[in-house]
């Protein structure tokens, strides 16, 4: 098992590129099923989750093919609309291929997914579009199929603006009978990739990025070629390494549009934010000011961002409280920073933080994606030597992680253990 080990206090200095979005790129491998021929998508980071995104693909009769963070994926010879279980229960983006296969061929049966375990996390608001929109939708031991010989358009109000769901029903409703209108949709910019992405293929949808899209269903799409926005996470890690250690990054391939809360929150942190062309440069401060951070859908702070946070807000002159209102478990990286001397006490949905003037090294788990992020921030900032098993969680959504650092300064390699 590979572990990464940081030796914290090294001086964090330089330019950091950033690579194509996870979020974004796992709705665009599964869009390539609504149709037949040779996609391709550029700015593609090699990540695990997309290599298994690819793999599923490949079960169902895909081939595809990476040179150079291009992905090309061809969908002439799909031949399955049932879903390998090991691979789905791996990750929960995989259930984004339920959507489009069950508009191109009217059925498909499903895996229950998996992904981290973030809280329950449960489908059935995607479930229930489908069914507005005339799918018989079937339950039973570990899966799930669906079945509608023509998707028809419909009116759907999503209880809550869920990513996937408002992803799932948008493929879904590009192919469906008529019009379609998801209310209460989800804002990401990754929808917005998604639906460019979707027009490009001949799509007919409008107000992505708004709270309500409209979609004209039509009767067949184009393949397509299409680049991957910046992902906003990764870019977002970066900025807090950078005020946490009180260095100075150069970050690349950033829209810093998409960052307008974690920004705001630096820059009430006392860090320096400034906004170039295509990217940011942050300079941190010694002296953090503690904040009061409550996670929201977009453009509201982001639940992807709300670990990273936490290890800056463990160094401030103060008490900080920090809100997590999207999922239900979601502080596991909270024990793991107390072993680095963090002082943090959960009170039912909120942290509450209390600065303290250090962090020390210690071995820590990365218990989800973004808490692994988490502890590669805690590890670089704090007094020792840092050890972060289950590092499989980081390589799910970190291209060349400990790569990148590196040549930055952090002094971060990964180890077999
Ligand atoms: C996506 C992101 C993930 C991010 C999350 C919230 C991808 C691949 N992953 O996940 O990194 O943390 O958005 O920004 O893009 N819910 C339901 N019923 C449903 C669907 C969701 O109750 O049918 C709930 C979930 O349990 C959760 C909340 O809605 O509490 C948000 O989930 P959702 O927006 O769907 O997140 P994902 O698409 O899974």
């Amino acid at each position: 098992m590979k572990k990464i080990v940081i030796e914290g206090g090294a001086p964090i200095r330089g330019e950091i590129h950033v690579s194509g979005a996870k979020n974004a790129v796992l709705p665009l491998i599964a869009a390539t099923l609504l149709t037949e021929g040779v996609c391709t998508i550029d700015e593609c980071p090699w990540l695990s989750d997309v290599d298994t995104m690819c793999r599923v693909l490949t079960y169902l009769g895909a081939k595809t093919g990476f040179s150079d963070n291009r992905l090309s994926i061809d969908t002439c010879g799909l031949k399955s609309v049932a879903t390998p279980g090991e691979l789905v229960r791996k990750m929960r983006a995989s259930f984004l291929i339920m959507g489009p296969l069950l508009a191109r061929f009217g059925k498909v049966r499903m895996s229950l997914p998996g992904g981290c375990a973030i809280g329950a996390r449960p489908i059935d608001l995607h479930l229930k579009g489908f069914e507005a929109m005339g799918a018989r939708i079937s339950i039973g031991p570990g899966y799930i199929e669906a079945e509608a010989p023509k998707l028809t358009g419909a009116h759907i109000y999503l209880d809550f603006p869920s990513v996937g769901a408002t992803e799932n029903l948008m493929m879904a409703a590009s192919l469906a009978e008529g019009p379609t209108i998801i209310d209460n949709a989800a804002q990401e910019p990754e929808i917005v990739d998604l639906s460019n992405m979707l027009s490009a293929m001949g799509a007919n949808i409008k107000g992505a990025g708004t709270s309500i899209i409209r979609i004209n269903g039509v009767s067949s799409l184009r393949p397509a070629m299409h680049t991957v926005i910046p992902d906003r996470v990764e870019a977002g890690s970066f900025m807090v390494l950078a005020a946490a250690s009180g260095g100075e990054l150069i970050i690349s391939n950033v829209i810093a549009e998409h960052l307008k809360s974690v920004i705001a929150k630096l820059q009430e942190a006392g860090v320096v934010v400034e906004i170039g062309y295509d990217g940011v440069h942050v300079i941190g401060n010694e002296h953090i000011h503690p904040l009061d951070i409550k996670t929201l859908p977009y453009p509201g702070f982001p639940t992807d961002m709300q670990a990273q946070f936490m290890p800056l807000l463990a160094i401030a002159k103060g008490a900080s409280v920090v809100t997590e209102t999207v999922f239900e478990n979601r502080f596991m990286h909270v024990a793991e920073l107390q072993k680095m001397n963090a002082d943090i006490k959960i009170d039912g949905h909120s942290a509450v933080i209390n600065g303290v003037s250090r962090l020390r090294g210690a071995e820590v788990s990365a218990t989800d994606l973004r808490a692994g992020a988490a502890m590669i921030i805690a590890g670089c900032i704090a007094e020792g030597v840092t050890t972060i098993d289950h590092i499989d969680h980081i390589q799910r959504g970190y291209e060349n992680i400990c790569d990148k650092l590196a040549a930055v300064g952090a002094r971060i390699k990964t180890v077999e253990s």
